[in-house]
């Protein structure tokens, strides 16, 4: 039970919509769960394991030197799943509220580009983990923006079919169907420096996010007090990502409002009044809780994104 407010009250849409009125400066920071109904799997619970690996398992720099291969396959099927996949309406309610609150920045986990293919303005984004369609050299410094080819090489070619029979799994899904063995020849290597392998412009497990934007992130919340933190559909189990929340918060002043398909009685149980709680799918809560400010979302045509 929640320790200083009224679940009624934490849950209230009238409530939220009346403090969301009088919010200015708003922070979302969102997770999986925000692209999960554009088909896109989650890291941790049910679609958590991409053949018997744990997602999670395959996103270091460990994984990478171990097998190149295989966290090539996995980060190549992810590319073409988000290629495949369509922007939600929560993505559209997200870039829309940018654009009627200049005082909004979302922080996003996902890599997928579903945000940047909704047309949120770019100045009110931070990609914390990166992008599935960044290419960099292991090594050097070189870096491809945007590169969108699907497969991305032959050796990859599996990650880029459809399936044969849809009654069963993908065969590269399958466990039980062997993965060809994929050398590092085969792999793309950096047209700079010649000898090395590039990877996905993704943060990996124990590695730095990007500090200029650190910087920028800490320089938006010192410079005035926050408003309202919107929480969507993460599970709040990486930093710095899981942190913004409180970090954010000045007592008294700022709301912080998880959007989730499950809300546990923990978490309920750590709101504190004024917070909000709303159980279910981003995509069909975050039009509806933002209507007051952003309108009906229209599932706008996606504009062509250049590198
Ligand atoms: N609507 C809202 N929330 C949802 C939905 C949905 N349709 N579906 C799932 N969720 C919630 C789950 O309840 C869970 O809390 O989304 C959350 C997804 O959590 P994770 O899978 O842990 O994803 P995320 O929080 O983005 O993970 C953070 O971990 O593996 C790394 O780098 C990866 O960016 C990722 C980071």
């Amino acid at each position: 039970m929640a320790s200083s407010a009224s679940r009624a009250a934490l849950s209230s849409i009238p409530l939220f919509h009346e403090k969301l009125l009088k919010s200015n400066r708003i922070l979302a920071v969102c997770g999986a769960g925000l692209s999960a109904a554009s088909g896109l799997p989650t890291f941790r619970g049910a679609g958590g394991l991409w053949r018997n690996h744990n997602a999670v398992d395959l996103a270091t720099p460990e994984a990478f030197d171990a097998d190149p291969g295989l966290v090539w396959l996995f980060y190549a099927y992810r590319r073409h799943m988000a290629l495949t996949a369509k922007p939600n309406p929560a993505h559209y309610a997200l870039a829309e509220l940018a654009r009627k609150r200049p005082g909004f920045k979302c922080l996003s986990q996902n890599v997928d580009n579903l945000h940047v293919r909704a047309n949120h303005p770019s100045d009110q984004l931070s990609l914390l983990h990166g992008s599935l369609f960044t290419l960099k050299c292991t090594t050097c410094s070189w870096k491809d923006l945007y590169n969108i080819a699907d497969p991305l090489c032959p050796a990859l070619a599996p990650a880029a079919e459809s399936n044969p029979d849809p009654t069963k799994p993908l065969p590269l899904l399958d466990p039980a169907q062997p993965l060809a063995e994929i050398k590092e020849s085969e792999l793309p290597h950096c047209p700079d420096c010649k000898t090395e392998l590039q990877r996905p412009g993704v943060v990996w497990f124990g590695e730095m996010l990007d500090e200029d934007m650190l910087d920028d992130i800490e320089e938006w919340i010192e410079k005035e007090p926050v408003d309202m933190v919107l929480v969507v559909g993460t599970s709040s189990a990486v930093y710095p990502a899981a942190g913004y929340a409180e970090r954010a918060r000045t007592k008294g002043r700022t709301s912080v409002v998880t959007v989730n398909l499950e809300i546990t009685e923990e978490d309920w149980g750590r709101m504190r009044k004024g917070d909000f709680g709303f159980e279910g799918d981003a995509s069909l809560l975050l039009p509806e809780l933002l209507r007051p400010v952003i309108g009906e979302v229209k599932g706008e045509e996606e504009e062509e994104v250049e590198g």
